[in-house]
């Protein structure tokens, strides 16, 4: 184990840090051929979808769905701020991403599934197995579990096609579908099974990762286990084969409880199901994500204006027709890949690559290779991959004959040098990039430009998205104007058909964590008086695009994914000697931000590199290896006000070679210097430059 507590090299300036003083950038055109074919091309679109169109504007989006029923109203805002859209109008997801596309595009391939082995060919699906893939699953979930429309289950699946298909058969029957990020941990996994009241685990052996195949089964096991605990049974588990026939994972199978989906699915063979009709109300999928208290939200979003909205962007944003190919390289276990891998291209009646691995595996060139291989011609990514490919392989795109007429990126915010290496060598100075600004709870993006009638602008998200009226508010609630070099705290007007339903479970904290911090009257029925609060920090420019600056509250984001802080001070917690842990975010040049951690021992205690170990160990095995601390210094006291509140903010300025400012009206200022010797070594290392504002606001009372 390496002395973690060991002062680091100070490299130079990274390109994070560079990101928060930029200059204006020039603006990019989108290619006259890109123009040409557009799905959007109307330069009065914003006017079509201005705030006095509200909501009717959005009568287009629903317009692009098959709906068993028509709706009666667009929008109902009579229960604020619990939103409904397209009430009385009856729908189902799996119908409007297969069953409609069969009678022009049964034998177009849905999915291309890309295995990570570059010796393993792939697998094309086409909608019309697709079709029949996703009844007989629905067969099963309904008559082998007894799942009925409006249970939960819980999935802890990899990137492969039996992902989107156990998805759409439970959207089939109205089933709301929970899956957890592969890569999570199984305890992870049980407490999201446990909140979601889930009795049906839907897991997969084996998948590969880097080279390696990984023992994933082991997961469900500590995953039903720790729901137990929790005192949520988990009556039967469902293991897909990563090689149908073959067990590929040494972890044994539970009698009575473990069944291979491969083969309990002969019993179903060629089954129909008939699509339920689901109200357009009725949840679609919960969807986990980190927040400021220590327990994960289950995101809950609703079936019609869920998907009205993801099938409208794909359109429109990704300009997505059915002959491209289209390849988002998120993982489906996170929103980017429900909204833009499965449901939003479905709808589309796009193909797309569903890609099983690590983009680096085995080199650098991979995702060239893939996008050379099979014709993408629209590729999605993050920043956090941008600039590892960048890193590895600055010159790779060239030597593979593609070609990307829009490319997408999302998660973070992207430095205009890692945008420009992904415009002249990605895209080959030919496509369109849009940076696509939303989150788990937005159902879809929320500002990006649109690729044929909006100019690019590097390290900038671009304005609303159609009929999405954002606006940064101060601390008093007052609007801060475009061009105004002042930051603050980017919210939405209006209410969207993609937005989050509720909280699983706890509707108080919904309204608690995106409407009370700018609701003047919690009895108002008037969408007007509930501004959406993101949690980002922005700038509006003078022309209207706004630049997203990074979180505002204490969460971190980690190549693009979202941790609490709650959550890995409590997972370190776990560890018995330590008796006070604070983690801070810290500057990656690589993955935006990683998470940092301060632990205090308890009395009697030594410090020990096997203590270190336990912590990260609990880090990994509690939330998953995403959450791995880069650091944990052990130090003799945490620095506290005199109240006794740890002072993340100095923590997080020692963690990032920033000046401490003032400390002298804490309760123990001698020790920020013991703690800054420790980290830093013994001659200050100050790095030079603005602070980003979630580094620099860290910790604060808000
Ligand atoms: C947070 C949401 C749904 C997207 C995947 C992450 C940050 C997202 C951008 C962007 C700057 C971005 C924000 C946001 N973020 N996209 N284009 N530019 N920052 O979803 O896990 O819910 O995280 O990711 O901070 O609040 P998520």
């Amino acid at each position: 184990m390496a002395d973690q507590s060991a002062p680091q090299e100070m490299t130079e300036v990274s390109e994070a840090q560079i990101a928060v003083h930029w200059k204006e950038e020039e603006y990019f055109q989108p290619a006259a051929q890109l123009v040409a074919q557009a799905n959007l091309n109307d330069p009065r679109v914003r006017e079509r979808f201005a705030l006095e169109k509200f909501p009717d504007c959005f009568r287009e989006y629903a317009a692009m769905l098959d709906w068993f029923e028509p709706y009666e109203k667009v929008f109902d805002g009579s229960n604020a701020p619990f939103w409904k859209w397209f009430t009385g109008g009856k729908i189902n997801a799996a119908y409007n991403c297969v069953d409609r596309h069969l009678a022009k595009y049964a034998s177009k391939p849905a999915f291309i599934f890309v295995p990570e082995p570059e010796t393993e060919t792939e697998t094309r699906i086409t909608y019309q197995e697709l079709y029949t893939r996703v009844n007989e699953m629905a067969a099963l979930l309904r008559d082998f579990c007894g799942l009925r429309a409006g249970d939960r289950v819980t999935f802890h699946l990899p990137m492969t096609p039996e992902l989107p298909i156990t998805m759409l058969a439970c959207a089939r029957l109205g089933i709301i579908h929970s899956q957890v990020f592969g890569g999570f941990s199984g305890q992870a996994c049980g407490s999201r099974i446990q909140d979601s009241g889930s009795r049906v685990l839907i897991t997969m052996d084996a998948y590969w990762r880097n080279g390696a195949l990984i023992d994933h089964k082991q997961n469900a096991d500590i995953a039903v286990q720790t729901a137990k605990e929790l005192g949520q049974d988990v009556d039967k588990v469902l293991v897909w084969q990563r090689y149908p026939g073959k067990y590929s994972a040494p972890t044994p199978m539970v009698n009575g409880r473990d069944y291979f989906v491969n083969e309990v699915l002969k019993n179903y063979r060629d089954k129909i199901v008939e699509p339920e009709k689901m109200d357009s109300e009725a949840p679609l999928f919960l969807m986990y994500t980190s927040g400021t208290t220590g327990k994960p939200k289950g995101i809950q979003h609703r079936t019609g204006g869920y998907l009205a909205y993801v099938a409208a962007t794909s359109k429109w944003v990704q300009d997505i027709h059915p002959d491209d190919v289209y390849w988002c390289m998120a993982d489906i276990g996170w929103i980017t890949g429900h909204s833009y891998i499965v449901y939003g291209p479905l709808a589309c009646a796009a193909t797309g690559i569903i890609y099983e691995g690590v983009p680096t595996y085995p080199d650098a060139g991979r995702p060239w290779r893939i996008a050379e291989k099979y014709r993408v011609n629209i590729f999605h990514t993050a920043p956090t991959s941008i600039r590892m490919l960048r890193k590895l392989g600055p010159e790779e795109p060239r030597k593979y004959n593609y070609h990307f007429k829009c490319m997408t990126t999302v998660g973070e915010p992207i430095e205009p040098e890692a945008w420009r290496w992904y415009y002249n060598e990605v895209g080959k100075k030919q496509a369109a990039i849009t940076d696509t600004w939303w989150q788990t709870e937005n159902g879809g993006f929320l500002c990006t430009t649109i690729p044929a009638l909006d100019a690019m602008k590097p390290g900038s998200a671009g304005p609303g998205a159609p009929g999405i009226h954002p606006v940064i508010l101060d601390e008093n609630g007052d609007e801060v104007p475009a061009g105004s070099t002042r930051a603050g705290n980017i919210c939405i007007r209006n209410p969207w058909p993609g937005i989050m339903q509720t909280i699983w479970g706890d509707p108080a904290r919904y309204v608690q964590t995106y409407y009370a911090r700018y609701n003047k009257n919690p009895a108002s029925k008037n969408w007007r008086d509930w501004p959406y609060l993101a949690g980002d920090g922005a700038l509006l420019a003078a022309d209207g695009y706004f630049r997203i600056l990074g979180r505002i509250d204490d969460v971190i984001n980690v190549a693009g994914h979202r941790l609490g802080t709650k959550e890995i001070e409590s997972a370190c917690l776990t560890v018995p000697e330590i008796a006070e842990a604070a983690v801070v975010p810290v500057m990656d040049e690589m993955k935006g931000r990683v998470p940092e951690v301060y632990i205090a021992l308890k009395p009697g205690i030594i410090a020990s590199d096997e203590i270190r170990a336990r912590v990260i160990k609990a880090n990994e095995e509690l939330i998953g290896k995403i959450a791995r601390p880069k650091h944990v210094y052990i130090v003799p006291d945490m620095p506290k006000t005199r109240s006794g509140k740890i002072m993340r903010r100095v923590l997080a300025s020692i963690s990032n070679r920033k000046e401490v400012g003032d400390v002298t009206t804490l309760a123990n200022p001698n020790v920020v210097e013991e703690i800054r010797v420790m980290v830093q070594g013994k001659d200050a290392q100050v790095t030079q430059g603005e602070i980003p504002e979630d580094i620099a606001k860290f910790g604060e009372e808000k």
